[in-house]
């Protein structure tokens, strides 16, 4: 029996480049993360942990990834990363030395949070920037949903298994999205699908659960669901996603908050101190 709820934060597409370097010329991811770092550590309570769903660093090199290090060394909650088509694994293993990180091949990785798994999947092709989860991925999950005595998982990923709308990312989403689909959908104990790569907060069903995207903590691509148009990105109110699971059905209840990055106005009471709505 749980007392609380287990929380998991996402954040995603970080896309930190070096020192004084700006993304596309005008994004200062940096500053971005800086501010999401504050938000997280403000949360109460506290999340159990934080997943970030890929694209950590830009380009990537060492020195984006020595100076994402640095950005996070303020984050007072524990965290895990999964690679996006802007990350190099070689290079995400030498910044982030964790015993659960495997050490060679994809990224996977099994979490357990007391009642839950949080499981990460690395659908990362190098590269190139659509993904994929590779034979080997797909059988390391099937033996994790197997073996696991049915405990309830979430599941991270970057790459979306299904499409957006938007033409440009739908083209580099999961490439083999219904062999995963096939996985999922034979262990009803998965809650929960949670992707990134879009920039923008999105919600779906899939396979049998629920599958959303995760927003970024600082730039959004343009939401236009036209057939053709230039590929754009735009300044929109940066969030996160926190996943809150509770106990309670046959493998328990997950919903997800939408949590905007920023200083605003409140908290203010909605009853005086009579216990009158005011
Ligand atoms: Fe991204
Ligand atoms: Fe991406």
């Amino acid at each position: 029996m749980s007392p609380k709820p287990i929380l998991i934060a996402q954040i995603s597409d970080l896309h930190i480049k070096a020192p004084g370097s700006l993304a596309y010329g005008r994004v200062d991811t940096a500053a971005a993360l800086t501010r999401c770092v504050a938000a997280l550590n403000a949360l109460t309570p506290r999340p159990d942990l934080v997943v970030i769903s890929g694209d950590l660093a830009d380009t990537p090199t060492e020195q984006e990834y020595a100076h994402l290090f640095q950005l996070l060394a303020p984050l007072e909650i524990p965290f895990v990363a999964v690679p996006g088509n802007h990350d190099s694994r070689e290079l995400m293993r030498a910044a982030f030395p964790n015993p659960a990180f495997p050490t060679e091949g994809p990224f996977n990785q099994l979490h357990p949070i007391r009642e839950l798994d949080v499981v990460l999947l690395d659908s990362s092709v190098p590269g190139e920037p659509h993904g994929e989860l590779d034979a080997g991925s797909l059988q390391w999950l099937e033996a994790v949903l197997s073996a696991s005595d049915q405990r309830p998982a979430l599941l991270f990923l970057h790459h979306p298994p299904f499409r957006t709308g938007i033409w440009h990312m739908d083209r580099q989403n999961l490439r083999n999205a219904a062999d995963f689909a096939t996985v999922v959908e034979r262990y009803p104990w998965v809650r929960l699908v949670g992707a990134g790569h879009v920039h923008r907060a999105t919600t779906t069903a899939f396979a049998g659960t629920v599958a959303t995207i995760c927003p970024a903590p600082n730039h959004a691509v343009a939401l236009d669901l036209s057939e053709q148009f230039a590929p754009s990105f735009r300044i929109e109110p940066p969030a996160f996603h926190l996943h809150a699971w509770f106990e309670g059905g046959a493998f328990g209840e997950v919903v997800t908050h939408l949590v905007p990055i920023g200083t605003f106005d409140g908290p203010h009471p909605f009853f005086g101190i009579d216990g009158r709505l005011l």
